[in-house]
């Protein structure tokens, strides 16, 4: 069976206590850490540049994981990946000549993988499905944390993990935006197996250990459906 990987996305953490909070995720068992990087183009929000990046680098030994929701995206990607970026996500949508920017992610030594927003169709990974180690499907419109996750993406997973298989990859599907205890078993049974999360993580009123067991145990539902179903 399949490991689904947790990735609490610090977008939703308390920044003044940032450090602490990315130790208290990793000791609680996160597989990853999940960095969004906003530019108020792309996106109607601004974020966290390379800086931030590093100081997290700093304080877990957990792959970091960069989402780029920038427009030119090409221009930092080095800076990204020098601050500690183990991963560089880029938007279809932002990036031009996308095969050389995954290209240039590889060839820094990292992860390439490439997001869509929602109304973007999985034909524009056609060309480029092959050369990268992950596909996100946006489960909101990006730019901020909290928001409701949009129903109508549980079908693009299912096709998109369709495609992954019958070209014999063995693509990662993340998904982002309104990830927890209810949305988890349905995208997990549609065939994501990472799970990016903000607010039911860092928001969670009993704490970050509490909410990453519960969405454990929730994904782990929606593996059983998978099986059955
Ligand atoms: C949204 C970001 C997400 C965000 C998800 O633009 O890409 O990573 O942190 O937050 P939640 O899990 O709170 O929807
Ligand atoms: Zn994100």
């Amino acid at each position: 069976m399949t490991t689904i990987q947790i990735a609490p996305s610090i977008l939703s953490a308390d920044f003044a206590r940032l450090g602490e909070q990315v130790r208290e995720a990793e000791s609680a068992g996160a597989d990853r850490i999940h960095v969004d990087v906003m530019d108020g183009h792309f996106v109607p929000n601004i974020t966290v540049g390379p800086l931030v990046v590093q100081a997290v680098r700093r304080v877990t030994t957990l792959p970091l994981c960069t989402h780029l929701m920038i427009t030119d995206a090409d221009r930092f990607v080095e800076a990204f990946v020098q601050a500690g970026a183990n991963m560089v996500i880029v938007h279809v949508e932002a990036c031009p000549h996308l095969h050389r920017t995954v290209q240039t992610i590889r060839a820094l030594g990292a992860c390439p993988g490439v997001t869509l927003n929602p109304a973007t169709p999985l034909s524009a990974l056609d060309e480029i499905l092959a050369q990268v180690d992950a596909v996100l499907v946006m489960t909101v419109n990006p730019g901020w944390g909290g928001q409701a996750f949009i129903p109508e993406m549980i079908d693009k997973i299912s096709r998109l993990r369709w495609m992954s298989r019958e070209r014999r990859l063995s693509l990662d599907i993340l998904v982002d935006g309104g990830i927890n205890v209810e949305t988890a078993p349905q995208v997990v049974q549609a065939g994501a197996n990472v799970l990016i999360a903000g607010e039911a993580i860092f928001g969670s009123p009993k704490g970050i250990g509490d909410a990453l067991a519960r969405l454990r145990t929730s994904a782990s539902v929606g593996q059983i459906s998978q099986l059955h179903g």
